[in-house]
């Protein structure tokens, strides 16, 4: 049987009035482009979305996953997406493009991916989930209850052809190398949640089924790790495949239900609620978000895509949105304190070196009386 890939491919290379939103001839160029490539039989069909100032390729193809010419499709497609950028002085063109060169895979050039290749069954549903302005990490919370959590899927309890559980694929981002760990779920849940409540560090890379079958695919990528030094977000995506033995659609929707904590917004430095959102909404605006997912759906069969199906544009997520809402203002009104400002090792832009330099000096092993004389921060002070 023809196995089909799903490989989902997005980058920032520049936004509409700050990094709020794709602009339409950004992603009116990928469609023409993805077209193309349909008709030179690099792959199957495409889909082209964005999550706020990211530009998404959805891609299907027989070619399997990290293949050359289906990244090096998505890379000319940024880059020639970039130039024009630059050329209108969109702002950040070309902000996820860190090398000149191409190197046969997107990873660890900038762009994010997430892949997955399925062998297509009697019906094949499956949803595409894209965040903006938070990271990899996000997708723990989510992914954990669709795929171990009894109060989110109730096929975990009642249907026999989930109860066994699933396989975790976790990779530690923090590590300079490849670094994956496998772990079973439930059998080792609370080992799997010792990890993944640490969303900055380990996160979900895939999930199977106990039998093999993939279920899940997110990307790992870490933007400001590849590049050394903060570049932007690494805004994550993810593939999730739904029903015969594995969640129900809805069991997999029901997870982000709860609008939870996510790091990112501002500056890639803030703590703030994800919100579901549907495309028409898919742009970062307050404090430059708050951070956002949005979710479609397809039915794949022979490599093609039918759908979208906007998920989150449902007015069942109206209470989420409310309630993510009632959650940023209660959060915005922390201003610069932790826990809304990410500590410091987490934060993305950080004044603190330069006012520690600053005040080296000062910094006494006594406690210090102020005389009461206005500070001088000039050495010769007395
Ligand atoms: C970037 C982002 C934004 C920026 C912020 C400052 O992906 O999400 O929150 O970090 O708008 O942008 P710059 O540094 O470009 O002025
Ligand atoms: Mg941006
Ligand atoms: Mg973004």
């Amino acid at each position: 049987m023809v196995e089909t890939t799903i490989s989902v491919i997005k980058a920032d290379i520049g936004s509409l009035a700050g990094h709020v939103v794709v602009p339409d001839f950004l992603m009116e160029l990928a469609r023409k482009r993805l077209k193309e490539g349909v008709q030179k039989g690099i792959i199957k069909d495409y889909y082209v979305a964005n999550a706020g100032d990211d530009l998404e390729l959805i891609m299907t193809h027989h070619k399997g996953e990290d293949n050359e010419e289906i990244h090096q499709l998505a890379w000319d497609i940024f880059n020639e997406g970039a130039k024009l950028g630059r050329e209108k002085k969109i702002y950040a063109a070309g902000q996820d493009i860190l090398s000149d060169t191409f190197s046969g895979n997107v990873r660890g050039m900038g762009p994010g991916s997430a892949e997955m290749t399925i062998e297509e069954r009697k019906s094949e549903p499956i949803a595409i989930f894209m965040a903006d302005k938070t990271e990899p990490g996000a997708f723990n919370y989510p992914v954990f209850r669709m795929f171990a959590d009894p109060f989110n899927t109730a096929g975990l309890v009642i249907d026999p052809n989930l109860h066994q559980g699933f396989i975790f694929v976790i990779q530690d981002i923090k590590q300079s190398t490849p670094h994956f760990v496998e772990m079973r779920c439930p059998e080792e849940m609370y080992d799997l949640l010792a990890l993944l409540g640490s969303t900055s560090r380990y996160t979900i890379k895939k999930v199977y089924r106990k039998d093999g079958l993939v279920a899940a695919a997110v990307s790992t990528d870490k933007l400001h790790q590849i590049a050394g030094k903060y570049i932007g977000k690494d805004d994550p995506v993810a593939i999730i495949r739904a029903h015969s033995g594995l969640p129900a659609m809805g069991e997999v929707l029901e997870a982000f239900a709860l609008p939870h904590m996510v790091a990112g917004w501002m500056r890639g430095s803030h703590i703030g609620p994800l919100m579901p959102v549907g495309l028409k909404d898919s742009r970062c605006t307050r404090f430059d978000g708050p951070p956002r997912v949005v979710g479609l759906g397809f039915q794949v069969h022979d490599g093609l895509l039918l759908g979208p199906v906007d998920f989150f544009e449902d007015v069942a997520f109206d209470s989420t949105r409310q309630r993510a809402m009632e959650v940023a203002d209660y959060l915005r009104r922390h201003g610069p304190f932790m826990p809304h400002r990410l500590d410091e090792e987490s934060m993305e832009y950080t004044t603190l070196p330069s006012v520690l330099t600053k005040f080296e000096k000062r910094f006494s092993d006594q406690e210090i009386v102020p005389t009461g004389k206005t500070t001088d921060t000039s050495d010769s002070a007395e």
